[in-house]
């Protein structure tokens, strides 16, 4: 999912020996597996902070091991003795012949793991999420002060709306460490230079402070990005509150502001410091809010070429993100759609809603890649708008992607997405298939 390396250390020190753990446990007694795990470990370790290894479940007895493991970040795989016990009671593993020897095991290893965990996994998807410093949980609201990484006094930032909804239990979770409360305007109103700057005047952190961005993507777009230029940068903590928010704005680092000429265009990477996801904040979200947030969800999908709900899609992007952090390679992938929806939206004046704009990219891309629209369709129900087609194609034009008499744009191949170059004609027409024609009474 992360695009890393892989180290298996059972299957590392297995090849080296030329032999089973079991037969390597039966030659040299537990301590000499030790002694050759431990320097298995070390050398993997060594290959490089990118990589993932998976650990046997006793290789942190050695102190060298969790001595070493303290420079990197390590997931604790948890699972319940039952289960555990049910994985490898017909496995020829050394240590996993008698059940109550296999407990009591379980039982004497748990204080080590949880003492080295940086966080707790059970599946595949919640690592990569960890690893992303995200929180994927029901209620995580109530646990803010906890989940927000270290003592400091924190900055809570949200709009109007959002501390009516949300601004008690925001403030009851941080408790002691709550030092002040900013309220935006609601929207995108909230991305401007004027609020960045009042916001920086009114902030009194030290660098040991922390910015919480409570809120959609404007409110978690503009907090992250006071976040980024205060004190040459302090931490920030996204809460998403929008679907918008939860599975695309508060992930991967993006920040930033909309000038005169345009949105987004003044910026900085800056990577939350944890991202704390409670699906429970959506039942208030109006529905025409929730359907911005399907377009980029089902986007996700079409990417993943497979069916993720809400934190699947949270982790995808996640793992997009932290492969390619500053947006030069694979990241871009997630503009599937967003040639078409950016021509389409400044054509409209940026009176057309994004998620709308972006089913409407996501029909015209499937189209490109000779792909079944009907799902797209039922779920988005997308609509051809009345803009000026001209104006749609100078603004997709201007949209960075050009290359001569081509342009690129993201479509879906046989082996997943790609940026594929198409004549500039054949793009055009995918355009005008998504602009309807004024109407009659309209024209009158
Ligand atoms: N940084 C990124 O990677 C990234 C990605 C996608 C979008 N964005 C940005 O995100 C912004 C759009 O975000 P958005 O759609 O979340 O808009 P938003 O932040 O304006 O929120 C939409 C509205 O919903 C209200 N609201 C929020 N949570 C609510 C809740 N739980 N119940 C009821 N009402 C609630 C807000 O008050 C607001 O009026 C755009 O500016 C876009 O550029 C950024
Ligand atoms: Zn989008």
């Amino acid at each position: 999912m992360l695009s890393r390396p892989f180290c298996d250390l059972d299957a590392t020190i297995e090849e080296q020996a030329g032999m089973p753990v079991e037969k390597l446990f039966a030659r040299r007694g537990e301590s000499g597996f030790r002694a050759i795990e431990e320097r298995a470990v070390e050398a993997a370790l060594a290959t490089g902070p990118r990589s993932v290894i998976s650990l046997g479940g006793g290789a942190v007895g050695s102190a060298k091991t969790r001595a070493l493991l303290a420079e990197h970040f390590v997931v604790w795989l948890e699972v319940d003795p039952d289960t555990a016990w049910a994985r490898v009671r017909r496995s020829r593993r050394p240590l996993a012949r008698s059940e109550a020897a296999f407990r009591a095991l379980y039982e004497e290893r748990l204080p080590l793991y949880r003492s080295l965990a940086d966080a707790t996994a059970a599946d595949a998807t919640s690592v990569v999420l960890a690893v992303g410093g995200v929180c994927h949980e029901d209620g995580s609201l109530d646990r803010l002060g906890e989940l927000v990484p270290g003592e400091g006094p924190v900055a809570l930032v949200a709009d109007s709306t959002v501390l009516g909804l949300f601004g008690a239990r925001a403030r009851q979770a941080l408790g002691a460490r709550l030092a002040s409360v900013h309220e935006l305007p609601a929207g995108e109103e909230a991305k401007t230079i004027g609020v960045a700057s009042a916001l920086w005047s009114e902030l009194s952190l030290d660098r040991g402070g922390t910015l919480v961005g409570l809120g959609g993507g404007c409110t978690t777009d503009l907090t992250g990005f006071v976040a980024a230029c205060y004190l040459r940068g302090v931490p920030w903590v996204a809460v998403p509150t929008t679907l918008v928010g939860q599975v695309d704005a508060a992930i991967g680092g993006k920040t930033g502001i909309d000038i005169a000429q345009g949105k987004n265009l003044v910026g900085a990477f800056h990577w939350p410091a944890r991202v704390v996801i409670d699906e429970t904040l959506l039942a208030t979200l109006p529905e025409r809010e929730r359907r911005q947030g399907m377009a980029e969800l089902v986007k996700t999908r079409l990417l993943a070429g497979s069916e993720l709900d809400a934190r699947g899609a949270a982790a995808f992007k996640t793992a997009l993100c932290l492969e390619d952090p500053h947006d030069r390679g694979r990241r871009r992938l997630l503009n599937l759609g967003h040639t078409f929806a950016h021509g389409l939206e400044a054509a409209a004046g940026f009176e057309l809603p994004h998620g709308e704009a972006v089913a409407l990219g996501l029909l015209a891309a499937l189209r490109l890649s000779a792909r079944d629209t009907g799902e797209l369709e039922r779920l988005l129900a997308p609509r051809p708008v009345e803009v000026d087609p001209e104006r749609a194609w100078q603004a997709l034009l201007r949209d960075k992607k050009r290359s001569g008499e081509s342009i690129n744009l993201v479509l879906l191949g046989d082996d997943g997405p790609y940026v594929a170059e198409r004549p500039a004609a054949e793009v055009r027409e995918a355009l005008e298939t998504l602009i309807a024609k004024p109407s009659l009474s309209r024209a009158s």
